[in-house]
């Protein structure tokens, strides 16, 4: 809406348009309240740019809620367990018989593309793509503002009552908070993911990860017809080192079990290599200006939490915001960072352990507690007891299926 002097107005500033800024514009518009969504880039990259592809049974619900989850339902695919393999074995954990639900393998983009149809196919409310210059202003008020360049070059403000930063972790409104009030805890992990997407069907119907001897696999999906896999790398990795024909074969023998194979097929897109860190930035409020997604924490992506800890962290903000907005409450908004922080934490340890149990830490300088012989035996150890516990397989099955978001044990 404008103002007299051309100054715009919303309820609530969204800087991103990632999962945590279209599902927090979705639900806020759903709960009546109105919101801009300022983003970088354009629509069809946002919309294609391969990132997560797994589901928490928590995220699917809350997509269903919103009603935008018609075609996940018909095109993700549900998955009752994933398997782990190491020393020569593979161990499935049984997410249906341990906890009685599951997760959706579905593209990130997928989602993203829907909750984009909903809102501007649909003419929910505004996303202005390919914006620059964002800044936030006065956000220790309760008269926050963001000025930005829109895709025209025209220079514009937007007044609001709230600014949600959903702008990942190269985004710009973390920077608005003073570093001195920002604590940060992180660690980064001394290797890196090597990405293929290829189009090859798949020729296993659940997920594998796999802690060999040589390193760390991952075998997933993204559809019938195309397969997503990953290898552990040295973290200074360059993507063009490694051939095709290496890759699969690497992929092969860390994945390798008995009656298992992979289609190779031709890659979709060239091999990317992905860093591996741990980050939480506390606190994730600073006056009306509120750090949701990766804008305020990053996990390393062997649990699978980061796109579903983006939409658990929203669905807080949301209710804090019809608090605020219905009621004049800021109660929601002082318990934000905290309620949000329980499961932030509890999805970082998750990940922490997933990753630290099932990759090689081969570097002898390494100063973690997996590497060397010791360090190996600790992981064999863990994994055996993992896949021949059923009170250990629970364990790991609640985590990576979602445990409830109304919070975190
Ligand atoms: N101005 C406007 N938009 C920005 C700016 C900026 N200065 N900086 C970044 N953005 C946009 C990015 O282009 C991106 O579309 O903010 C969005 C942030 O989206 P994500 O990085 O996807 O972060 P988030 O929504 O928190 O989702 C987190 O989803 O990307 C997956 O698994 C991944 O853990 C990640 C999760
Ligand atoms: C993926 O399919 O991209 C994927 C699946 C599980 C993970 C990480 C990535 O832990």
């Amino acid at each position: 809406m404008r103002e007299g002097d051309g100054v715009e107005r919303t309820r609530v500033g969204i800087v991103g348009a990632g999962p945590a800024g279209l599902v927090l514009a979705t639900l806020l518009e759903r709960a009546g309240i109105e919101s801009v969504v300022l983003e970088s880039r354009s629509r069809s990259y946002v919309e294609q740019r391969v990132r997560a592809g797994v589901l928490e049974h928590p995220t699917v619900e809350l997509l269903r809620g919103i009603g935008v989850a018609d075609r996940l339902d018909r095109e993700g695919m549900p998955h009752e367990g994933i398997s782990l393999r190491f020393g020569g074995g593979d161990h499935r954990i049984d997410f249906a018989d341990l906890v009685g639900r599951g997760i959706t393998v579905y593209g990130q983009q997928e989602v993203v593309k829907d909750l984009l149809a909903d809102r501007v196919d649909g003419h929910r409310g505004p996303v202005e793509f390919e914006v620059s210059d964002v800044a936030l202003h006065d956000v220790t008020t309760d008269a926050p503002s963001i000025t930005f360049t829109d895709a025209t070059g025209t220079d514009r403000t937007l007044r609001c009552d709230v600014v949600a930063g959903c702008d990942g972790f190269h985004g710009v409104s973390r920077t608005a908070i003073p570093d001195g009030l920002l604590r940060i805890a992180e660690r980064t992990y001394p290797f890196s993911w090597l990405g293929v997407l290829a189009r090859a069907a798949p020729t296993h119907d659940e997920l594998v990860y796999a802690g060999h001897d040589r390193g760390f696999a991952l075998y997933s999906m993204r559809s019938p017809e195309v397969t997503r896999l990953y290898l552990q790398v040295p973290p200074d990795t360059d993507a063009a080192a490694w051939s095709e024909r290496q890759i699969w074969d690497e992929l092969g023998t860390r994945l390798e079990a008995d009656g298992f194979g992979l289609n190779e097929g031709e890659l979709c897109e060239k091999p990317s290599v992905t860093g591996m860190r741990s980050r939480v930035v506390e606190p994730m409020r600073y006056g009306r200006l509120l750090l949701a997604g990766d804008a305020a924490h990053i996990v390393p992506p062997t649990g699978a939490k980061g796109m579903n800890l983006a939409i658990a962290d929203v669905r807080v903000l949301a209710d804090a915001l019809v608090s605020l907005f219905e009621g004049g409450s800021e109660t929601g908004l002082d318990a934000y960072s905290d309620t949000c922080l329980r499961r932030v934490w509890r999805a970082e340890h998750f990940s922490w352990w997933m990753t630290s149990m099932l990759h090689r830490f081969d570097d002898e300088n390494d100063p973690s507690e997996f590497a060397g012989p010791f360090g190996r035996g600790l992981q064999l150890s863990q994994l055996r007891y993992t896949v021949g516990s059923r009170a250990a397989a629970t364990s790991l099955a609640e985590n990576y299926v979602g445990l409830p978001h109304e919070g975190t044990r």
